[in-house]
């Protein structure tokens, strides 16, 4: 991979779905991301809050190609994902993804041992390699050996998990991706597993780039935090200064309100700022565009407070 000062980078990046009209073959394009930068550094962990359909899927989908976007470029190690097949290839390799359900990302007739292993085997590893790196990453998410035979229905959704993360270990990536994943598991079961993706991280020194609607999750793992609003980042900042000296409205709100962004539903527009029908120092210039990025003490922030457009 070429050196870079930042493993992930990604600039301006606009993602859209066509959203087919009822009766008629004309469809719509709905932009799902709006010019979304950031970079994320070698060995950091970049947190991604936001509420349901905000776009974090798709902005990991578009990290790993498997979604492009209409404008915008994603690099990875300094290549350009998106230039060539060679060049996804490669950095492909690098990175880990697991994904929002690892029920339906697993193939009920695999044993847990071919999961976890199905990586290297697609890359034609010898099969006591393969055996050997198996037992390896499972000893690394706490999973004893014996899980190796048996089926994904046999196991816990948190011993599950811990099969995603292994697998998703297994080519020893520079970077994994992570699709919300503490959700669906009980608050015990949550803590365990984000202990050991903090220790998996000392161990291995990787990235992480980890999504998820819950502000806890993130500020548990992340050094930095951005915050995603309707398809834009809103807010990106330093843990601390997100969670003790919120810029943005919504980041406000956010900290404030409730642990759970998903109980939180004040009213969004699509003209403007999404924010600006329940913010409570909008002006007018809030309901016609959306501000350019801000600094403000060192962190990011989309918001006319902070960029003159609002009288306080
Ligand atoms: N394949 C698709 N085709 C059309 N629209 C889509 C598609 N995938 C996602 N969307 C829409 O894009 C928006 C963002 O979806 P996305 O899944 O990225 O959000 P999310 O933040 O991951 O949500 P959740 O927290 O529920 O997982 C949503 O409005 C969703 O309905
Ligand atoms: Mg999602």
């Amino acid at each position: 991979m070429l050196e870079s000062r930042n493993l992930v980078d990604v600039r301006s990046l606009w993602v859209s779905y066509r959203k087919p009209k009822w009766g008629g073959l004309r469809s719509s394009e709905i932009y799902v991301l709006k010019d979304i930068t950031f970079q994320v550094g070698y060995g950091e962990v970049y947190g991604i809050v936001g509420a349901s359909g905000s776009g974090k899927t798709t902005l990991l989908k578009s990290i790993l190609g498997l979604v492009k976007p209409r404008k915008g470029k994603v690099f990875i190690g300094g290549k350009d994902i998106y230039s060539s097949s060679d060049a996804y290839k490669e950095v492909m390799s690098k990175i880990g993804y697991v994904s929002q359900d690892p029920y339906s990302s697993m193939d009920p007739r695999m044993k847990i041992g071919d999961i976890v292993g199905e990586p290297l085997r697609i890359l034609k590893a010898p099969s006591a390699t393969i055996a050997k790196y198996v037992e390896k990453v499972l000893e690394l998410v706490h999973l004893s050996t014996s899980v190796i035979d048996k089926y994904p229905y046999q196991l816990s959704g948190g011993m599950l998990q811990r099969v995603a993360i292994a697998r998703a270990l297994i080519l020893k990536p520079q970077l994994i991706l992570l699709d919300e994943p503490t959700s669906f598991l009980d608050v015990v079961t949550q803590a365990e597993i984000l202990a050991i993706l903090k220790e998996l991280r000392d161990i291995t020194g990787c990235s992480y780039i980890i999504v998820s609607h819950d502000l806890s999750v993130v500020a548990y793992l992340s050094t930095k935090i951005a915050v995603l609003l309707r398809g834009y980042i809103v807010e990106e900042g330093a843990v601390n200064q997100v969670l003790y000296r919120p810029l943005h409205p919504y980041t406000q709100l956010l900290v404030e309100s409730s642990k759970y962004i998903k109980s939180i539903e004040p009213e969004f527009s699509d003209v403007g700022c999404p924010m600006h029908k329940s913010c409570p120092w909008a002006s007018s210039i809030c309901e016609q565009e959306m501000p350019k990025v801000s600094m403000v003490n060192g962190a990011k922030v989309r918001c006319w407070k902070y960029s003159g457009g609002v009288q306080s």
